[in-house]
């Protein structure tokens, strides 16, 4: 059943979701995650309490994050059943944004396999219009919530609405597509300033999602200042800035197999520097098992994705499980 699942996608994605222009294949991708039941299919988990992990003292069935993409609520609860040990939603920020204008996606070809670079901007809701939607959501797996914004007051805002409503609070402070939230690994200063008063006041665990473009700042000033705010869990981390002409704003993040050696070595020197202090979500580039047996070799806490769900499919947890099973029983 999970190879027939597994094939079917390749010639879906191959045949048709390839060959569409980027923001059609979206369309149609998001149309089918919601329409199609997928999540009441057992094939797509795997269930063994031997892969079981925690996060910030909230236990997970397993130590894979589908990483920061959706909002719909339809859609996170598809994405449910398909095998994560926790969800995160979108970044949400406090008023509605329509997102930078097409094209804001792009695929690209690397040499170490398909990966996409976009300049979404933050296309969400607002605030209000999240938390009326998530209200009732089942929590079949934990679900992280993420926030964004230009002040500490906006952080603290998007906090205080919406950590009732997830099991962990993830600040983004490293999207590279609007300078208001890739700008505060410029501003260490103010950044240490509002960690400790979210740390202070979160009622649950805080994540702070770090740049891979800022590896110097990250280690030296942030994740120092996380830890003295109390905050002990860093998502390293967001997509690669790099220039691309396609989209609208010359510029984009990247994301895919091409960042994965860098999301391997942010992993190690971060472990190696802050030890057990640190809790890791590794995330990057993984869209195979060997990928994901590494980060946790490495000693992430847990590994999060989200281009190799696009380009490998719906099985992808299933997948990399299997291999991070098959690994530890060597
Ligand atoms: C189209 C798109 C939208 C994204 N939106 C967000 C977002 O709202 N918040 C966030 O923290 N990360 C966002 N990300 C980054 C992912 O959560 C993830 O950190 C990144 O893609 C690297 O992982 P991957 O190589 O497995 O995709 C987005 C990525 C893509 C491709």
């Amino acid at each position: 059943m999970a190879d027939t699942i597994t094939g079917l996608y390749r010639l879906f994605y191959d045949g048709i979701l390839s060959r569409l222009p980027e923001a059609r294949a979206v369309a149609l991708g998001q149309a089918m995650l919601r329409a199609l039941p997928l999540d009441r299919l057992g094939a797509f988990r795997l269930e063994d309490p031997r892969l079981s992990a925690s996060l910030g003292g909230v236990p997970l069935a397993n130590p894979l994050i589908f990483a920061a993409m959706y909002y719909d609520v339809r859609i996170l609860r598809r994405l449910m059943g398909l095998g994560f040990g926790a969800v995160t939603a979108k970044t949400i920020t406090r008023h509605p944004r329509p997102g930078h204008p097409e094209p804001n996606l792009a695929r690209v070809r690397t040499p170490a396999g398909p990966g996409l670079v976009n300049c979404n901007g933050f296309q969400n809701p607002g605030v209000e219009r999240f938390r009326r939607e998530i209200t009732g959501l089942p929590h079949r797996v934990p679900l992280i919530v993420s926030v964004a914004g230009e002040t500490a007051e906006d952080y603290l805002a998007l906090t205080e609405a919406l950590a009732p409503l997830g099991d962990l609070v993830e600040f983004n402070i490293s999207s590279p597509n609007t300078t208001l939230v890739y700008a505060w690994s410029r501003r260490p200063a103010e950044l240490t300033a509002l960690l400790k008063a979210a740390g202070a006041t979160s009622p649950k665990p805080l994540i702070v999602k770090l740049s891979p473009d800022f590896a110097d700042v990250n280690e030296a000033e942030i994740i120092p200042a996380a830890l003295e705010a109390g905050v002990r869990i860093v998502n390293y981390g967001n997509t690669r800035r790099i220039e691309d002409r396609r989209l609208s704003q010359g510029t984009g993040g990247l994301s895919g197999p091409e960042i994965f050696p860098a999301t391997l070595a942010n992993l190690r020197r971060t472990r190696a520097r802050f030890g057990d202090a640190l809790e890791i979500i590794a995330t990057g580039g993984v869209d195979a098992p060997d990928k994901a047996v590494a980060l946790l070799r490495e000693g992430a806490t847990a590994v999060g994705c989200f281009t190799g769900f696009i380009t490998r499919g719906p099985m992808l947890a299933r997948r990399l499980l299997e291999g991070v099973r098959a690994a530890r029983s060597r």
